[in-house]
């Protein structure tokens, strides 16, 4: 009978070894494992193990929340085995002692696939376990869109099954500092995601992670990268708040707003140095200024030259070097990367308000494809997302944060994933929520505690302890969502090449 079964479904049950039985209360999703005695020394949190269930059937399941029990040694109240120890220092007969796990179930596998589990497990099923053989049974969980990357933290040998299909449902990495999460980004993800046929931009905010691993052709420092007078515009309100004006139009603004979007780019052409352009900005607001108010309307002429103090205030403030990196010249599009190419833009030599005037300016250039029914294939990594959506987002990270959004709605019909990186998850740490509901595959490593309750929102229906995610070593993620093929999530690792 066993010959048979695992013959038909592929799966040598004869080369596995039995390392115990389900114990009750058993259902469709779930199951107690009792231990043979000795396998507690074998079997590990995370081992992938298959149920020869009664009722008919293997299933695939991995091993979460492992318990040793001695009834003899249980505290709390009084017990003979208590006072044996108390009085002797030595622990009592080992005949109640137990192990347990509860497995969380990927699947049950027939014909070479695995599909959801819907036959409740016999409690007495026989489970064996993989690990020692030369069989790896995330075979099963392939499909025709699949890529193979990384390997289980339990096997190494065993690579991860991701699902292409779902990569424009949009990704997020999760990890405190020193986790891993830019590691996972440069070798596992961008190279998943150019093998699915997708062209990757990768945003380094601070120009560390990922600018000095790649080419030098294949890095754009932002200040070579033009940038579209809107982005220029809020750079200047944000920078001299409104140049002093409290309410958001000033007449200054509005100047401002027209000089900008008719002279911008003869402005950025013309001037070779940053104060030439502000000088030459100067003029043509002022000039602009001055051709407004009727002849003799004295009160008018007092809130233009206002204005033009302000102006000229306002300018003098800005730091040269900020100025200067919104004089690139290399187009926005010239800077979106073709399916199988990565681009990086080095973000180091900005100011945070540039590097979000920056992103805006990109995120127009994507929607505006988007709008016109355009395929991407692109995927969109932003490293430090708390700075361009936090969880109360402020001056222009409300307009960036908006603009995540639209990307994430409209990237799925047009093949746009967005990738953000994040130490946190939820609240002051973590991105704005609006948000994270549209990151269908999560990348969840060592967490900081504060993302405890989060964490374990995601994780504890399959078992797994928020706790244990505080213990994770860097690199050690808790693969979850969409793009995992196994509805319980996988504790996976990746070779960090040399
Ligand atoms: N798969 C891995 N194997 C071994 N070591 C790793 C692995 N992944 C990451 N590390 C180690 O972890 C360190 C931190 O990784 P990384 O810079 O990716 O962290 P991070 O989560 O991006 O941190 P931050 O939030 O500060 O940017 C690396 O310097 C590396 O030594
Ligand atoms: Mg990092």
């Amino acid at each position: 009978m066993m010959q048979e079964k695992s013959s038909t479904l592929n799966i040598p049950l004869e080369e596995l070894k039995l390392v115990g039985i389900t114990g009750s209360t058993t259902s469709t999703s779930e199951a107690p494992l009792i231990l043979v005695e000795g396998m507690e020394r074998e079997v590990r949190e995370e081992d992938v193990v298959l149920i020869e269930n009664l009722n008919g059937g293997l299933i695939l399941a991995v091993c979460r929340g492992g318990l040793g029990i001695d009834d003899n040694l249980r505290v709390g109240s009084y017990s003979p085995g208590i006072a044996y120890v108390r009085s002797t220092g030595k622990s009592p007969s080992r005949a109640k002692e137990s192990y347990h796990f509860m497995l969380s179930f990927i699947g049950a596998v027939a014909d070479g696939r695995v599909k959801p589990n819907d036959v409740i497990v016999a409690p007495g099923s026989r489970v064996y376990a993989f690990r020692g053989t030369s069989h790896n049974p995330l075979q099963y969980l392939k499909t025709e869109k699949t890529l193979l990357a990384g390997y289980l933290v339990r096997e190494p040998s065993w690579d991860i099954p991701f699902d292409a299909a779902f990569i424009p449902y949009h990704i997020g990495v999760f990890g405190a500092t020193g986790s891993g999460k830019s590691y996972l980004t440069r070798h596992l993800l961008i190279p998943v995601l150019l093998k699915a046929g997708y062209g990757v931009l990768d945003l380094d905010w601070a120009g560390v992670d990922y600018a000095p691993y790649f080419e030098e052709s294949q890095v754009i420092p932002i200040s070579e990268v033009e940038s579209s007078p809107e982005a220029f515009l809020s750079y200047l309100m944000d920078r001299t708040r409104n140049f002093g004006y409290r309410g958001e139009t000033s007449t200054l603004s509005m100047a401002l707003e027209e000089v900008l979007s008719e002279h911008w780019q003869s402005l950025v052409k013309e001037a070779s140095t940053p104060s030439e352009l502000l000088e030459k900005l100067k003029d043509l607001v002022n000039e602009r200024l001055k051709g407004q108010p009727k002849e003799g309307d004295q009160k008018s002429k007092h809130w233009i030259d206002l204005a033009s103090m302000r102006l000229e205030r306002g300018l003098s403030k800005l730091p040269l070097e900020e100025v200067e990196t919104f004089m690139g010249k290399v187009g926005i599009k010239d800077l979106i990367p073709r399916q199988g190419e990565v681009s990086v833009v080095d973000m180091h030599r900005a100011s945070d308000v540039a590097k979000l005037t920056f992103f805006l300016t990109l995120s127009n250039e994507l929607l505006t494809r988007m709008y016109r029914g355009e395929m991407l294939n692109l995927a969109l990594v932003i490293d430090e997302a708390p700075q361009y959506c936090p969880h109360e987002p402020r001056g222009v990270q409300v307009e960036t944060t908006d603009r995540i959004k639209d990307l994430c709605a409209l990237g799925r019909k047009h093949r746009l994933c967005v990738v953000l990186i994040s130490q946190g998850i939820a609240g002051e740490i973590g991105i704005n929520a609006a948000i994270r509901r549209n990151l269908n595959t999560q990348f969840i490593g060592q967490i900081h505690p504060l993302d405890l309750e989060e964490a374990g929102k995601r994780l504890s229906p399959y078992g797994i302890k928020p706790e244990s995610l505080l213990y994770l070593e860097p690199g050690q993620f808790y693969f979850v969502g969409k793009m995992n093929p196994s509805p319980t999530p996988l504790l996976i690792s990746f070779q960090v090449a040399s």
